[in-house]
């Protein structure tokens, strides 16, 4: 297994052995140290002759000569220092994991003329560097060939910076965040056939070690609270279906809970509206939504937030079966309201469904958002850069845009409207699970909508984001754990204190 590099900090001074990283910024001096790391001026040389400028991204990368205490000097551009942002400092943290993973002793001087570097960014950037690092390989059995060779390395990073002690508290958040990511990112990839909805609520039931409240709902509990959407879904299954309910009750008591609720479809095979098998297998990450929120919770508890959390996540398997739901049946929802599942392939919605109106009767928050990897049109929409965003509140939508903006999980905000609700209702229920071929992005929002009430509603199509992601400065994972540090922001900046 990867093991993940360790972090700590320390006040500048010259390294003592293996790699050192320098900084500069566009058109800057000479690094700081550069002088105590090369008494020889051969680094000097080599930014010359490389036309080092400081760009962004541009490194150069020499083997120490000789009278050097390091091993190995890298140099990275920062561009200009105005411009930099904190998804660069976590960017650039990646990119060195990556020029760095099989070395044991990696020392960043995190000081460059023409800028100061807050302890945030340091955190920012020892987050990318580790989440750079994490790998998914816990099924791979050969340990030591030369793929592995990196991975193996128990890399000791020591982040030299002008205050120790407030990088590393920061660092304790940030790495709190790493953490819930990359929990998300370890449930989105673990196949099926590991990860049921019984396994998966005993994951998350685990996270009652960091002071989360678990309350998990079997079938039996939730046929009693008329979830007919949920159960018709699951019922195709040998494995019951589960509703997990996590709390976080770290505001005040008589704040009203924030609450995320969570598609966790382990598997979605389509049921008998059957997908074609090229593909399918990656059906596994249709869970994604329920990864990030039980990620969030892990990180929200973690890190003490001040806020009172709910997560939900609706835990069921999508199968064709002797006993699934077909095409044409009519199911009732814990709503009361009707709906003629035309598609069993558009499951998520009858599981959110039930699990949003449960959520909003049960604890009456302040506002519900649901990520779900929903619809294969959202992805046709925005590609898998952008998850989607539907609302019925103006300002939660923007928060969660400035969310966005900070963490670099990027969402595009989608219309809505009753000419596209009305394209769901039905013949003979009060409502259809899909709205043909146009817009299927939108009209899945729709349907979620009807389950909502009046409470503020962010509804994230996370198809596109959360699996089968491109690999980035800071992830190459097949999960991403897209929406736990976007979530984590938005309660970190709106909801505390
Ligand atoms: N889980 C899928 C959506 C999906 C597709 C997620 C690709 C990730 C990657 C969802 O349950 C689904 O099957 N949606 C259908 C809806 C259709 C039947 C209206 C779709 O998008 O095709
Ligand atoms: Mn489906
Ligand atoms: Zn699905």
């Amino acid at each position: 297994m990867t093991v993940l590099p360790t972090i700590s900090f320390a006040k500048v001074a010259a390294p003592k052995k293996g790699t050192a990283v320098l900084l500069a910024v566009k058109d800057g001096k000479t690094p700081a140290l550069a002088s105590e790391i090369d008494p020889s001026g051969v680094l000097d040389k080599a930014l010359k002759v490389s036309k080092f400028g400081g760009k962004a991204k541009s490194v150069v990368d020499v083997v120490a000569p000789a009278g050097s205490p390091a091993d190995r000097i890298l140099v990275a551009g920062l561009g200009v220092a105005e411009k930099i942002k904190m998804t660069d400092w976590a960017a650039l943290g990646g990119q060195i994991r990556a020029k760095t993973g099989s070395e044991k002793n990696l020392s960043v001087l995190l000081e460059c003329e023409g800028l100061e570097i807050s302890p945030e960014a340091a955190a920012a950037f020892a987050q990318g560097l580790v989440l750079r690092a994490y790998d998914f390989d816990k099924y791979k059995t050969k340990k030591d060939d030369e793929d592995n060779a990196d991975k193996n390395v128990a890399q000791k990073v020591t982040l030299m910076v002008d205050n120790p002690s407030a990088a590393k508290k920061a660092w304790d958040t940030a790495e709190a965040v790493a953490r819930g990511v990359m929990l998300a990112r370890d449930l989105v990839n673990e196949p099926a056939n590991i990860l049921g909805p019984v396994e998966f609520a005993s994951r998350a039931e685990a996270l009652s070690a960091l002071g989360v409240e678990i309350d998990i709902l079997t079938e039996k509990e939730m046929k009693k609270l008329g979830m007919g959407a949920l159960l018709g879904v699951a019922q195709g299954s040998v494995r019951p279906p589960r509703l997990v309910v996590m709390k976080w009750n770290g505001g005040k008591a008589k704040d009203k809970p924030v609450a995320f609720i969570g598609k966790g479809v382990v598997f979605d095979t389509g049921g008998i509206s059957i997908k074609p098998a090229g593909g399918m297998e990656d059906m596994k990450g249709d869970m994604g939504g329920a990864a990030a929120v039980t990620g969030l919770m892990h990180t929200l508890a973690a890190r003490k937030a001040k806020a009172n959390v709910i997560g939900i996540i609706g835990l069921v398997e999508n199968m064709p079966d002797g006993n699934a739901q077909r095409p044409g049946d009519i199911v009732t929802s814990m709503s009361g309201q009707t709906i003629e599942v035309i598609n069993t392939d558009a499951e998520g919605r009858l599981v959110l469904g039930d699990a949003l109106w449960y959520c909003k009767e049960t604890f009456k928050p302040k506002f519900m958002i649901n990520l779900a990897t929903l619809t294969g049109a959202i992805m046709i929409a925005l590609g898998q850069h952008h998850a989607g965003l539907f609302s019925n509140d103006d300002e939660l939508a923007g928060n969660l845009a400035s969310a966005a903006e900070a963490t670099g999980e990027p969402v595009w905000r989608m219309p809505m409207g009753p000419e596209y609700d009305k394209l769901i209702d039905s013949k003979f229920a009060d409502m259809k699970n899909v709205g043909g071929r146009f817009g299927g992005a939108i009209t899945a929002a729709q349907f979620l909508k009807r389950f909502v009430g009046d409470v503020p509603w962010v509804h994230l199509d996370v198809a596109g984001t959360a699996m089968s992601s491109p690999s980035t400065d800071i992830n190459q994972s097949w999960g991403s754990g897209y929406g736990v540090r976007l979530l984590d922001r938005l309660v970190a900046d709106h909801y505390e204190g």
